[in-house]
């Protein structure tokens, strides 16, 4: 009995990263191996700078990240940027001041901007808001170990901008042809007659934000736009979930001790009626 539960943990625990992996509905999908995947990862310190700086050099155009305090960029666990680099950060923000109402710079306790464009959404909760893999599929346990698939969502979008397809070869005004995009619209003459698109992704409103070599990283690392939307990705991810690596050991924690209570018990329960049924037995 024992070993049949050690078997069945060991095996959980097994299969890890092997599952299936479908892409949600009509759009292409890569899945990535991040650093902070499978029971032990971790964020990546120098990735998520990486992607700090993506973020500040290109995103921050439009995007916002409204419920990121800056002073979070000191956490352990997180980008790790030494106390003077964080109040460095947060003093090129123009802040409005809550008590006083007037405008000063940034301290590391205020929080990122809000979205500059009005049509291009916060991005504090996205990695969370948007799911790359939808379950269950395979084992089911894909997305327990894995994730929802958030960073590869936006990784997806930041590098599946293509040519519109020769469906619409003038695509639509003002909007971008993206096939991992599923929720954008599609021009009349790339559906069949039921109304269903024949092409893979939509059109999005936002422009391709990456080209290689946008940005110069500071630790000398490529710039590709796989490089840059890798690390943003993960940056993001770390945003809206900075607390993953805790919760994910107190859930290993959690798991170890019931596998010994429970170890526990049954002995205890065995011991306790040992008289019961060994008469009963004999
Ligand atoms: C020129 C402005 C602009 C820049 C720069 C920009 N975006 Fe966007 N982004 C937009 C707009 C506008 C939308 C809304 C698109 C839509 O819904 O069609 C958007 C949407 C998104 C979405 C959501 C897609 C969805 O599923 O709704 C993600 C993720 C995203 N952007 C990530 C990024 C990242 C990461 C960067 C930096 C590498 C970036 N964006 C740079 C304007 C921008």
């Amino acid at each position: 009995m024992i070993r049949k539960i050690a078997l069945t943990a060991a095996s959980a625990l097994a299969i890890s990263s092997g599952a299936a992996l479908a892409a949600g509905g009509h759009a292409e999908l890569t899945d990535l191996a991040f650093a902070h995947e499978g029971p032990f990862g971790k964020f990546d310190q120098f990735q998520l700078q990486r992607g700090l700086q993506v973020y500040t050099e290109v995103c921050s155009a439009c995007h916002g990240l409204k419920y990121v305090p800056i002073r979070t960029l000191a956490d352990e666990g997180g980008p790790q940027l030494p106390e003077d680099q964080v109040r460095a950060y947060a003093k090129q923000f123009t802040v409005t001041d809550r008590d006083t109402g007037e405008d000063r710079e940034g301290v590391p306790t205020d929080h990122f901007p809000v979205s500059g464009m009005e049509t291009a959404p916060d991005l504090s909760l996205m990695a969370k808001s948007r799911a790359g893999f939808h379950g269950p599929y395979g084992t089911g346990l894909s997305q327990l170990f894995n994730g929802m698939g958030g960073p590869e969502y936006i990784y997806s979008i930041l590098t599946h901008y293509e040519e519109n397809p020769e469906c619409a070869p003038d695509g639509i005004d003002g909007y971008y042809y993206n096939t991992a995009f599923p929720n954008g619209g599609v021009p009349d003459s790339c559906k069949d007659e039921h109304g269903v698109s024949t092409v893979p992704g939509s059109w999005i409103a936002m422009p391709e934000p990456l080209s290689d070599d946008l940005v110069t990283y500071a630790d000398g690392h490529p710039a590709t736009v796989a490089d840059m939307a890798e690390d943003v990705s993960s940056f993001l991810m770390w945003a809206a979930e900075p607390k993953l690596m805790d919760r994910r050991e107190s859930g290993f924690k959690a798991v170890i001790f019931l596998i010994i209570l429970a170890s526990l018990l049954y002995l205890t329960n065995k011991r306790i009626w040992a008289g019961v049924k060994g008469k009963k037995a004999a």
